[in-house]
């Protein structure tokens, strides 16, 4: 059975109101689970959003022999002790790509690393040549079979300086960590400067580390010993990207909505886009207040690294640019997949043209119709959430459980609190029929 959600409408009418709680970051809560393999003790998690990629990331540590214990909701205790296996489980690593942030510290721990090729969203070609470099440089040997990779390190991982030929996220945490139980100083220049990155290395660094400069284009890390968790609690920061999300829905489909529990230090660049948009919005210490404009303009978006407009908010952007008065460019710099769910938002009846992979023209305001959506990703799912909200008539999102569900706590809830006619079903997957039996 495959989840589905049953969207009904507003047909354009502002009827969303009251406050939505963000959750914990998904972005940094699956960092922190990886990190716990550089720890010679227990270590206590906490505001674990309950989401299936931190669910899965933990199944993956119990399966490759780690302990694993929910508390309560949103608490986890986890010890890596000895008997860890050193491959990372291909059924359960496959399905998301931030299992490979693993690699680093397990390979840092136990001179030995292997696992797949992992999966994720489809949203571009996402290579590992970064990770495989990265480890040589640190003295490991690297064997790539079919799909999958080997490393080995016999003698331990040694300190190394990079310079990342592109500012990825999960390299730079990969390599953030490896070089925490690494001999010597890594060096990693580039580096990105996504605030989960910095929240890590300020963790680590109260259990022991010696991580200089996370947040900023170059990183110094001292090797040293295992770290310790006791008398630690590593507490997760709010999610920017659903924040921003709620945003984006409170400034289409609300007179005044509330986003709370959220830091909007991290969302200076949406809040940006936003207020050139005309959209009234109010910063307070946790909390954004975002109210209706009479009308949207039309804005230019450009992806870029952060502290640049995220490339995770650029599918719930554009759905607001389908009801901005005029033409907008949409430039996804990052990932080369990433507008491919813009046919499905002109299936709405929004005017969209790709200009090429990376650039999509919008000409707003158009009136959108409810659909069927194949949720393509969980970014691009949570835009169709958006754009059936606002859309005239019903929608079905298919693909819940497989995409939204990856990244948003218990979203129809909150959604369903803030006023969206909102309900989730089971069906059964579409039959594929296909070659006949042979
Ligand atoms: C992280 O991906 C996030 N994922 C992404 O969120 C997010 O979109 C991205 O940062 C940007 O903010 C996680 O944190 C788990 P990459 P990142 O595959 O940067 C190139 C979501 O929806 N590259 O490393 O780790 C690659 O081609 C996800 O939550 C190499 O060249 O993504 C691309 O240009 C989607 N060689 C860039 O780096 C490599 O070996 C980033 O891609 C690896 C990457």
């Amino acid at each position: 059975m495959s989840n589905i959600f049953v969207i009904k409408g507003f047909g354009g009418e502002r009827r969303l109101h009251g406050t939505v709680k963000v959750a914990g970051a998904k972005n940094a809560a699956l960092k922190a689970i990886a990190a716990t393999v550089l720890f010679r003790d227990t270590v206590t998690l906490t505001g674990i959003p309950e989401i299936s990629d931190t669910l899965r990331m933990f199944d993956l540590l119990s399966d490759m022999g780690g302990e694993v214990v929910n508390i309560k909701k949103g608490k986890y205790e986890v010890s890596i002790q000895r008997g860890f296996a050193t491959e990372l489980t291909p059924a359960i690593a496959k399905r998301m790509r931030a299992s490979v942030v693993l690699t680093g510290p397990v390979l840092a721990r136990y001179g030995k690393v292997s696992f797949p090729h992992p999966g994720g969203c489809v949203i571009g070609a996402r290579p590992l040549d970064l990770f495989v470099d990265g480890f040589e440089k640190m003295g490991a040997t690297v064997t790539i079979k079919e799909d999958s990779y080997v490393v080995e390190a016999k003698d331990g991982l040694k300190g190394a300086n990079f310079f990342l030929k592109n500012q990825s996220v999960t390299v730079t945490e990969t390599f953030m960590m490896a070089g925490v139980l690494a001999k010597g100083t890594t060096i990693i220049k580039n580096a990105a400067m996504e605030p989960e990155i910095a929240h890590l290395a300020n963790f680590l660094n109260e259990c022991g580390a010696k991580i200089i400069g996370a947040g900023t284009p170059t990183i110094t890390i001292r090797g040293g010993k295992l770290l310790t968790g006791k008398g630690r609690l590593y507490k997760t920061m709010p999610d920017r990207i659903e924040a921003g999300s709620f945003l984006i829905l409170g400034a289409l489909a609300a007179r005044e909505l509330h986003i709370a529990n959220c830091d909007p230090a991290h969302l200076e660049a949406t809040i940006e886009a936003l207020r050139s948009a005309g959209i009234p919005i109010e910063v307070k210490k946790t909390e954004i207040i975002v109210r209706s404009a009479s009308r949207i303009l039309p804005v230019d978006i450009k992806t870029h690294e952060y502290p640049g407009f995220p490339t995770d908010l650029q599918a719930p952007m554009t759905v607001l640019l389908t009801q901005a008065d005029g033409e907008s460019t949409v430039f996804e710099t990052i990932f080369e997949g990433r507008l491919n769910y813009t046919e499905s938002l002109s299936a709405m009846g929004a005017s969209i043209t790709m200009m090429d992979p990376h650039r999509a023209l919008v000409r707003g305001k158009t009136e959108l119709r409810g659909r069927k959506l194949e949720s393509p990703d969980l970014r691009a799912g949570l835009a169709f959430v958006i754009a059936a909200i606002v859309a005239k008539g019903e929608s079905v999102i298919h693909n819940v459980d497989t995409t939204i569900d990856r990244g948003y706590e218990d979203v129809e809830h909150r959604l369903r609190a803030i006023g969206v006619e909102i309900e989730r079903a089971k069906v059964l997957p579409e039959a594929n029929y296909g070659e006949p039996a042979k």
